[in-house]
């Protein structure tokens, strides 16, 4: 990937990622958490900012050894950390694009001690479901809490299953999330998860559906926002 080749098509833009899998506390030590190891969320933070925009980074857990160049980091742990942190700077963005693998459910309460293992053998873990965020993005579009113009792109990591194939379950999940693009990912047998390359689909809420050839997660990143960069209203 030559960064000379690279346009410096989102000068003055406002990008909004966020990265990295979420934490959910149980007690002062202990968390649920997830595998997203946050490559394809940095690569994008690197991409558009190499590309001109203004990039705001919103990073989970992730083995990324540092802070990419010309960002603002902000750091958190949970899905509603997330939630707050997305919405205070999705105000003002042209793309806002929900690359974190987010907890669906949080432990109902969080000890304030350390859980003892005690003598009777473990105690069932209760769970409620975390807010959704990406389509919390898009119900605040509506509502006039973000600008009307911006563009917001989701993920999904799918496998095929009796319900159907990776692409059918890609479609419906853009249906039920509302978004403007969503880039589906085909995981299992060691695709995608803590790897440097990904490979799958861009889907567009007006029916496109592009494939993405086997490259890295820059590459990735790259082909991304040349389809977010081609939502953006002009001006
Ligand atoms: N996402 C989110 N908030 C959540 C869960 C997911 O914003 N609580 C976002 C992810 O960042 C991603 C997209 O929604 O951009 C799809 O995530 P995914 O886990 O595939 O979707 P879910 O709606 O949680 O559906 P599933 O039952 O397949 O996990
Ligand atoms: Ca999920």
């Amino acid at each position: 990937d030559r960064a000379d080749a690279l346009p410096y098509d989102l000068a003055g833009r406002r990008v909004v990622i966020s990265a990295g899998g979420t934490r959910e506390a149980l007690d002062p030590v202990r968390y649920l958490g997830n595998h997203s190891s946050g490559k394809q969320g940095y690569a994008l933070a690197r991409a558009a900012a190499q590309r001109g925009a203004q990039v705001t980074l919103v990073s989970g857990a992730t083995s990324e050894p540092g802070e990419p160049a010309a960002v603002d980091i902000v750091h958190i742990d949970s899905a509603v950390q997330l939630e707050r942190e997305m919405i205070e700077h999705a105000r003002d963005a042209d793309i806002v694009i929900m690359a974190a693998a987010v907890a669906d459910f949080r432990p109902i309460s969080v000890a304030g001690s350390k859980i003892k293992k005690g003598d009777d053998g473990p105690a069932p873990i209760r769970l409620d479901t975390n807010p959704d965020i990406l389509a919390g993005l898009v119900r605040a579009r509506s509502d006039g809490t973000l600008r009307r113009e911006t563009v917001i792109v989701g993920f999904a990591a799918e496998t095929g299953d009796a319900d159907g194939g990776v692409l059918d379950h890609g479609r419906a999940k853009l249906r039920r999330k509302g978004c403007d693009l969503l880039v589906v990912n085909a995981v299992g047998d060691g695709k995608a998860f803590g790897t440097d390359d990904n490979t799958g689909w861009i889907l567009t809420a007006d029916g496109q559906e592009t494939a993405l050839p086997f490259g890295s997660k820059t590459l990735m990143a790259s082909r991304i926002l040349d389809e977010a960069a081609s939502v953006v209203p002009h001006g």
